[in-house]
């Protein structure tokens, strides 16, 4: 077909992995994502998020230009996409690169070989994510790599995940994955792997990755679509227009466009309604792409011209080559400076296509943080507008200062003016701070400065200077124009740079409301100081010879050559460096204790895995959403919904009255009471759950739910208790039932009165943690026949869920069936919290008698679901002046939240981690406290890491009273074999208390003392940058569950097991299968090998298997292995009389024959067997240490983590690949605990930091740069299953060494003030907040550090 006729036929046209789609209308407003997800078999492409926040949507988008007959490909996140800009493109997706049938791609085996997926549901956008990165690299004109590899370096592969999320592996894995692409990897530095062995040369090595071959890479772009490809859709059949032209464009927004009231939207990328959720349908869409002169970026004597649909990633690519060019001009530095901040705005799957005209609008109109506006600001840019008037040209600044751009204005582009003065210098210099280094981080403070200086007198003249802030809390970016005046014709010298910053913090002042406003200004002064510092000492600048015949400089070349020693440090950009894992197995029960990969790795990296969501929907299924109260105790009189396009669909609402009769109003079980599943006619918190809307579509119930208007009652309602103190006061408690009461230790007042010291009523508090599971919470109800239902669940308890399903629907326990194949992430929030959603799910689906899905969007899931406890912790505690703890008490006041969950296992679970330090005599008053707040649950660790956290407090406090080394005071409390047992009850056997020994190693291996030694040298030396370094040991009472398991041999000697655990990325099923083999081999150990792969595990399902329980605790693995065990047993023995038999008839018998001979002689083939753990050796201790070096940088309150090394007891690790995965997970997972998540509520109680934005949990970018870890294996322990330790949770503990090791690089730049005088406070008596998030960290050093330090130098100066 001709091209015109394909645009007169003006089909939507596209293909997804090579198959041609055409869709001959379609809504406008319909996300690739959705289309996929919804239209396609491809699910690979994962709704985590919904906002571009999480990478786990990111497919891979090829163009083709036939003008330069050229493809061009790039990832974006599919979730923001709209279908019709993606006309004539084409779309991979990860299954597209390779799958079970086809043969995976090499990267989907290197990400399973490296051990880099466990729940997966991150891992298919991290391999598109990487694969665009692979595409691209191949195109450039770098040298050829070495066979197998490709063009990409080391960095630029880890540089392609930066902006993806993932919850389990904690990244190191991964980016070792994607780095054995790399052409420049040392091989030697690839983590632990199942390709190859310890002792292979590198060649043997290289020889052993699934081969990548470049020259066969597939084609990203089908032949057919180049012959197809149109950009103009038939505007009759799409309400979506593509000028392509500034006149087309013009007429058509003068057009009948927008007569009787239709709305229309300007569209570039798409990627604003991650921030700005659509709850509105436009009639049109005006996509802005095709207008060549919106697309332009060019630069000429005068500057640099962008057009406003240039995507940031196009800029970046310009700005770098540009900066290449030129050496020396203003030209150079501005597009240097520019590219390097542009690369931290947002991801590389954003920025590809997200426009910086878009970005901009949103900055002036919406009053968007951005950095564009800032940068522009801060580089004098001018704008080019097209308005109903005509065109108009203007100041970027003029612009801001308008009123907010009204619908028809179109931006056009934006122009950066060079300078051009000969006998000045000039200096531009770019800020930003972000709770991640690397972007996918909105900055708290950015900024741009430029100024022009010149040689005088002695010093450094000031001619000019433009000094733009933006983010802070502002409604758009803003220059600070009483410091430039100040400063402008000023000769710098400490002084004028001390008055300056005065000015500073008071034009940088975030609006009310603002999170963290005092960090926000002092971030800004920072940022003054430090470009200007370096200007105050001429001579340094001189000798530096920087300020001689150089016409342009940056501050940071300046920095780095000044030799005072100040701002040495420059930028570190750098990921992980290193990683090293040395695991010691055991063969004593092989293949029980080999690193096998985990079971579907590759699978799950291709996208097939089947998650609840991707079950496609039967037909005439309808979508649920969950409306829940924002007030936390209120009566609700009514549910509205808002008359709205977008929730046409909406069928019905569902809430308490819905439940049939005989049934009950029960969401979830917990340990005792049933928690409701709607609020009644009282909302109790806010997150309760008041309704579920259910729509046709799961967009149009969103909508519905979000728009939904609440009718409110608070009249005579008591004030809700929000906090601790508020329950205490009303006596607001649950119950802790007496055989979960903690055991008290000794004496306190004996062991108070042999103190030399004490500390009376300290104080801690600890706030919560969300989840972040990748796969929020989800279910799918099908009505069966005869009142029957099946319950697909994301579920860590489907017996319980389907417990609770009849029980609210009044039906017996046989009419209902809940399947859990595998779930995206658990962490504990998917417990008890899971059922609500699945009840819900069926009720609804009960009612309406359809199919009924609910997939909890991540807002709603964030404010509704609850997490760890907060607490209030106030303690004493008496100690000798040796350091030795004589007593402690505490008393511990817990925030549950509204219902009982699993609450009451908390006081337990915190003083048993407690209990890892000898305290002499221990005594504790803990309670319970039920508030107004969402329910808090079980979360990874629960109380666990509370209560490990609370002793390093104590400790650390005990060591700044008495200026001791906080690791000296540990040492001093650690416990012997004997007092372990006084505080664990004689749990532990003789030679099972490994602890001490792996201190010691620690210290070795780490080259502890040596680096504290370095550490202190390094401190002396650096004003801004300041390390620490901490060691902490843990102790974790792990306690075993019965558990089911049945194993079923087929025909052809096939194996199915079902265990009661749930798969959730812990490597269950791996373990288990193992220990099939294992078990089954005993028959004939030579089979064991052969047997694993003939293993299958299958989803769990609460009519087959009974009994399943919970899979928390960390210990359902070797649970659910030693019930499997049970079973092979059985079938063992019945078996292995019939292999004599053989054997001694034909010599010789393998396992497929027995099998047949067995089915013909009817011995029964499966067994089933319910494992309960012996009385007294359920509970068993878990023993770790780690050691954190951190680098805080004082100007930005920055924590840098340069070295964790960790030493973890495993037993006999039944899959030590499986094992160093779940210690490296919560490790990071425990890194975001104490330093990067910043879980916020409002005056309700109603959590705010409810979506990617806001809550930030570690990137590749924020776990230790240098990452050691080491499984070791302390040999037998006679009562755990084949000697095996747990590792889910007890490694999270560990992260507390990041904490500590920050505290104490703030206690040396506190340290420091004192030497200048400048500390009111005591050193080290300063108590660091959890998280501790870059303010925080500032906070501590002193938000005037910087003042403090000029006043120092003012006050030597003038002695
Ligand atoms: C996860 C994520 C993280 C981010 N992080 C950052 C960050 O750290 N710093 C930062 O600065 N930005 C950040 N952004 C914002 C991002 O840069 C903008 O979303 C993007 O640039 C908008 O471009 P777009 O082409 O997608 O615009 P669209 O979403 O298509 O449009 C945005 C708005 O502008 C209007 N519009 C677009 N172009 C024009 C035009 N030429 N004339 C008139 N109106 C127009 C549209 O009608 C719409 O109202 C982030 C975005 C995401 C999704
Ligand atoms: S789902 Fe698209 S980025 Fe999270
Ligand atoms: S494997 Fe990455 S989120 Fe689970």
């Amino acid at each position: 077909m001709l091209m015109e006729e394909i645009q007169k036929k003006g089909s939507l046209v596209f293909a997804v992995n090579g198959e041609k789609i055409e869709l001959p209308c379609i809504d406008p407003s319909t996300t690739l994502l959705q289309f996929l997800r919804s239209d396609t078999c491809f699910k690979s492409p994962k709704l985590g998020c919904g906002e571009g926040g999480c990478g786990a949507c990111v497919v891979l988008v090829s163009k083709y230009d036939p003008k330069l007959k050229k493809v061009e490909d790039f990832s974006v996140s599919s979730c923001l996409t709209l279908l019709c800009s993606l006309n004539g493109c084409s779309i991979t997706t990860s299954e597209g690169l390779g799958n079970t049938r086809d043969g995976f791609h090499s990267i989907h085996e290197r990400f399973a070989g490296f051990h880099a997926s466990q729940c997966g549901f991150c891992t298919p956008g991290m391999c598109m994510s990487f694969f665009s990165a692979l595409v691209n690299a191949e195109k450039g004109n770098k040298p050829n790599p070495p066979p197998g590899f490709s063009k990409l370096t080391s960095s630029e592969a880890e540089k392609a995940i930066a902006g993806n999320l993932c919850r389990c592996t904690g990244y190191r894995p991964i980016a070792d994955a994607c780095k054995t692409f790399a052409a420049d990897v040392d091989i030697e530095d690839l983590g632990f792997n199942s390709f190859w062995k310890k002792g292979d040369s590198k060649e043997t090595k290289v020889s052993k990755l699934p081969p990548y071959d470049p020259t066969k890479n597939f084609s990203t772009y089908p032949e057919f679509l180049k012959s197809e490809s149109a950009m103009n859709l038939d505007s009759s059949r799409y309400p979506w227009y593509s000028p392509v032209s500034i006149e087309e464009l013009q007429s058509l927004l003068n057009s009948n466009l927008t007569e009787n009231g239709a709305s229309f939207k300007l569209v570039v990328g798409n990627t604003g309604t991650g921030y700005y959720k659509e709850t509105q349908r436009y009639d049109h869409y005006v996509d802005l792409r095709y207008i060549p002169e919106l697309s332009i970026v060019k630069r000429d004597q005068t500057g640099i011209e962008v057009g406003a649909t240039v995507t940031i990633s196009k800029l970046i690519s310009f700005l770098k080559e540009e900066s290449k060019v030129n050496y020396g001009s203003y030209g150079k530095l501005v597009s240097e400076k520019l590219a390097y901040h542009m690369e931290k705005i947002a991801s590389p799957f954003v920025r590809n296509s997200a426009s910086v005209g878009g970005n901009l609008v949103m900055a002036q109109k919406n009053g968007f943080p951005s950095d564009i506006a800032t940068l522009f600001l801060g580089l004098s840019a001018t704008v080019s507008l097209m308005t109903s008037h005509g065109l108009e040209k203007l100041t970027w600044e003029e612009l801001l200062s308008r009123p907010p751009l009204d619908s028809r204005t179109v931006l056009l582009s934006v122009s950066i003016p060079f300078k051009k003065d000969r006998n000045s210098k000039f200096l531009f210099e770019t800020y930003r701070a972000a709770p991640r280094p690397h972007g996918n981080a909105l900055a708290y403070v950015n900024a741009a400065f430029q100024a022009d200086v010149s040689l005088y007198q002695n010093g450094v003249l000031i001619n000019n200077i433009q000094l733009a802030f933006g983010a802070y809390g502002t409604k758009h970016a803003t220059r600070a124009k009483k410091v430039e005046e100040y400063l402008t014709g000023k000769i710098l010298n400490v002084h004028v740079l001390y008055e300056a910053l005065k000015l500073v913090k008071l034009a940088v002042i975030p609006e009310d409301g603002t999170l963290h406003p005092e960090y926000r200004s002092s971030l800004a002064v920072s940022y003054v100081f430090e470009f200007l510092y370096p200007f105050t000492d001429v001579h340094s600048a001189i000798s530096g010879g920087l300020l001689a015949g150089i016409n342009d400089i940056s501050v940071e070349e300046v920095s780095k050559s000044s030799n005072d020693g100040c701002i040495s440090q420059g930028r570190k950009q750098t990921l992980l460096s290193s990683a090293k894992q040395v695991v010691e197995s055991s063969t004593e029960y092989y293949p029980v204790g080999e690193p096998m990969k985990k079971v579907g790795a590759a699978m799950q990296a291709a996208g097939e895995a089947v998650y609840v969501d991707d079950i496609p929907s039967p037909p005439n299924c309808l979508h649920g959403a969950f409306i829940y109260s924002t007030k936390p105790l209120a009566a609700v009189k009514g549910i509205q919904l808002k008359s709205n396009q977008l929730t046409d669909g909406v069928t019905d609402i569902i809430t308490f009255k819905d439940i049939p009769s005989g049934g009950a109003n029960i969401g979830a079980i917990r340990l005792f009471d049933p928690e409701p599943l709607f609020a009644d006619d009282l909302a109790q918190c806010a997150g309760d759950r008041i309704a579920v809307v259910v729509a046709d579509s799961q967009r149009s119930a969103d909508v519905a739910a979000r728009t939904a208007l609440i009718d409110y009652d608070t009249a005579n309602m008591d004030s809700p208790m929000l906090t601790v103190e508020e329950a205490v006061e009303k006596s607001s408690f649950i119950q802790i039932p007496p055989f979960l009461h903690p055991k008290e230790v000794g004496d306190f007042s004996k062991g108070m009165a042999e103190a030399d010291h004490k500390i009376l009523s300290a104080e801690i508090r600890l706030g919560s943690e969300y989840y972040f599971y990748m796969e929020t919470q989800t279910a799918l109800a099908i009505p069966d026949e005869d009142n029957c239902m099946v319950v697909y669940t994301s579920s860590q308890s489907p017996e319980n869920a389907h417990h609770v399903i009849a029980s609210c629907l009044g039906v017996p326990e046989h009419n209902i069936r809940v399947i859990t194949r595998r779930v995206g992430g658990g962490f504990g929030g998917k417990s008890v919290r899971a059922m609500p959603v699945s009840t819900a799910c069926a009720l609804a689906a009960y009612k309406l008698r359809r199919p009924v899905r609910i997939y909890v969007n991540r807002n709603s899931d964030m404010i509704m679901t609850g997490g760890r406890h907060p607490m209030k912790v106030t303690y004493s505690v008496g100690f000798k002046s040796s350091g030795k703890i004589t007593a402690l008490h505490l008393d511990i006041l817990i925030n549950a939240g509204i219902t009982e969950d699993i609450s009451p296992i908390l006081p337990l679970n915190v003083i048993n981690s407690l209990k890892k330090y000898d305290w002499g005599a221990l005594s504790f008053d803990v309670k319970l406290c039920k508030t107004n707040l969402t329910s808090k649950s079980t979360m990874r660790g629960p109380g666990d890491v509370q209560g490990s956290y609370i002793a390093e407090a104590i400790i650390e406090h005990v060591s700044s009273l008495l200026s001791m080394e906080v690791d000296s005071v540990r040492n001093k409390n650690v416990h012997t074999f004997e007092s372990l047992n006084l505080f664990y009850d004689n749990i532990v056997e003789a030679g099972e208390y490994t602890l001490p020994s792996i201190m010691d190693k620690l210290a070795v291996s780490s080259s502890f003392f040596q680096r504290s030694k370095m550490i202190e040298q390094f401190n002396q030396k650096n004003t801004w940058k300041k390390r620490g370094i901490s060691r902490v040991p843990i102790v974790f009472e792990a306690m075993q569950r019965a558990s089911p398991g049945k194993v079923s041999i087929l025909q052809d000697g096939s194996i199915v097991v079902e265990v009661g655990g749930i798969e959730l990325g812990q490597g269950l099923w791996t373990k288990v299968r193992q220990m099939t083999a294992y078990a089954l081999g005993l028959i004939e150990s030579s089979w064991a090998e052969d047997l694993v792969e003939k293993v299958r595990v299958i989803q769990a399902d609460t009519l087959s298997v009974v009994q399943g329980g919970f899979t928390a605790g960390s210990t359902t693995s070797e649970s659910s292995c030693e019930a499997i065990r049970l079973c092979c047993n059985v079938l063992v023995e019945r078996l292995t009389p019939l292999k004599k038999q053989l054997q001694e008839k034909n010599g010789s018998v393998d396992w497929p024959t027995l099998i047949r001979q067995a089915q013909k002689q009817s011995v029964s083939l499966a067994a089933n067997s319910y494992y309960v753990p012996e009385f007294g050796s359920g509970s068993y201790l878990n023993f770790g240490a780690a050691v954190s070096e951190v680098e805080i940088d004082i100007l930005t309150g920055e924590t840098t983590i340069l070295q964790s090394d960790i030493i973890y007891d495993c037993g006999q690790s039944l899959n030590p690949a499986v094992d160093m995965g779940q210690i490296e997970g919560a490790f990071v997972q425990g890194i975001g605990f104490f330093m990067n998540e910043e879980y916020l509520t409002n005056k309700d109680g109603l959590m705010v930091s409810n979506s990617t934005w806001t809550y930030k949990i570690p990137t590749i970018d924020t776990i230790p740069q240098n990452f050691n870890v080491h499984v070791v294996n302390s040999g037998h322990h006679k009562k755990r299953v084949l000697s095996s330790k747990t590792s889910g949770e007890p490694p999270l503990l560990l992260a507390a060494s990041v904490h500590c090791a920050t505290r104490a690089a703030i206690k040396a730049a506190r340290e420091q003030l004192k030497l200048w005088d400048k500390l009111d406070a005591s050193v080290s008596e300063f108590y660091l907040d959890v998280p501790a998030i870059l303010p925080v960290v500032k906070t501590q050093c002193g938000l005037d550090y910087v003042e403090k330090f000029l006043e120092t130098l003012l006050a030597q100066k003038s002695n």
